[in-house]
């Protein structure tokens, strides 16, 4: 695996790339549904590409930020395995060298949801994606379904803008239990992990919307929202673990899966 920690340098490289680019942008602190996005990639593409970055301007919170867990030796260690082509891990200085004075803000559905709770997180994920998808070209990017609202809002921006390229929902990849993989579950004391499940166990039920906040909120929860949107049910909501409040997101489609979203096979290019 190559692993460039310069987006300058990165550019100069992809330059002389040839075939099909996957392209899996996270923040680190790899899970099994971050690899299960890269080996979807390299089943796909010619080259898988995997970015580690973690984005500071979609933190509402500066102490979400400050704890969010930095595992770079392990991620190099599962990226490695895996056999990805190249990791790209860029510095502050280098994806915001306009110092955030240009910016991707959508006005309507990233207003709704998580959207609703954390001020200006859209804003700085959309700013990010474009960076990064300006730098990688790929023809493929793949985003987990856990973070369904994310997908449809960089989806519709890549078609504002006429980027080309696909971006491809995946499969959220579940603990046994049902619990949707994700960086922050680590955090999770050992009575918090005991009922973390319940979100999805919810979600999945037949209750109405506004019973499964009650519920959740018996269980235990925080709850930001439960709500319907576009066929599907979306959730937010915090379990109290230690000093700290471990918000967890998760959505369930209420439509039979569509042939669309299921896994390509790789294309063989000139
Ligand atoms: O989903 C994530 O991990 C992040 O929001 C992303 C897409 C890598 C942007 O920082």
């Amino acid at each position: 695996m190559n692993i460039l920690r310069s987006a300058a340098r990165w550019r100069n490289v992809r330059r002389t790339l040839r075939g099909s680019i996957g392209f899996v942008p996270t923040m680190g602190a790899l899970h099994p549904g971050h690899l299960s996005l890269l080996e979807r990639s390299m089943n796909e593409c010619d080259i898988t590409v995997l970015s580690i970055y973690l984005n500071p301007t979609q933190f509402d919170n500066p102490a979400d930020l400050e704890c969010y867990p930095e595992t770079l030796e392990r991620d190099l260690e599962l990226a490695r395995a895996l056999g990805v082509d190249w990791l790209i891990i860029p510095d502050y200085d280098e994806i915001y060298r306009d110092g955030y004075r240009f910016q991707v803000r959508e006005r309507e559905f990233s207003k709704e949801l998580c959207g609703a709770h954390r001020e200006g997180h859209f804003t700085g994920v959309l700013t990010v994606v474009l960076k990064l998808l300006n730098l990688v070209r790929p023809e493929r990017a793949y985003f987990g379904e856990k973070d369904y609202q994310q997908y449809l809002l960089i989806r519709d921006m890549c078609d504002a803008f006429f980027l080309d390229v696909d971006i491809v929902p995946c499969t959220t990849v579940r603990e046994c239990d049902g619990l949707a993989m994700s960086s922050r579950n680590t955090y999770l004391d050992e009575r918090g992990r005991d009922r973390a499940p319940k979100l999805h166990a919810l979600l999945t039920s037949k209750l109405n919307d506004e019973h499964v906040a009650v519920e959740l909120a018996r269980a235990g929860f925080k709850v930001d929202y439960v709500m319907t949107r576009a066929a599907r049910r979306f959730a937010a909501a915090s379990l109290h673990c230690g000093h700290r409040e471990i918000r967890l997101i998760d959505n369930v489609s209420l439509t039979p899966k569509a042939i669309s979203e299921q896994p390509m096979a790789k294309q063989e290019t000139p």
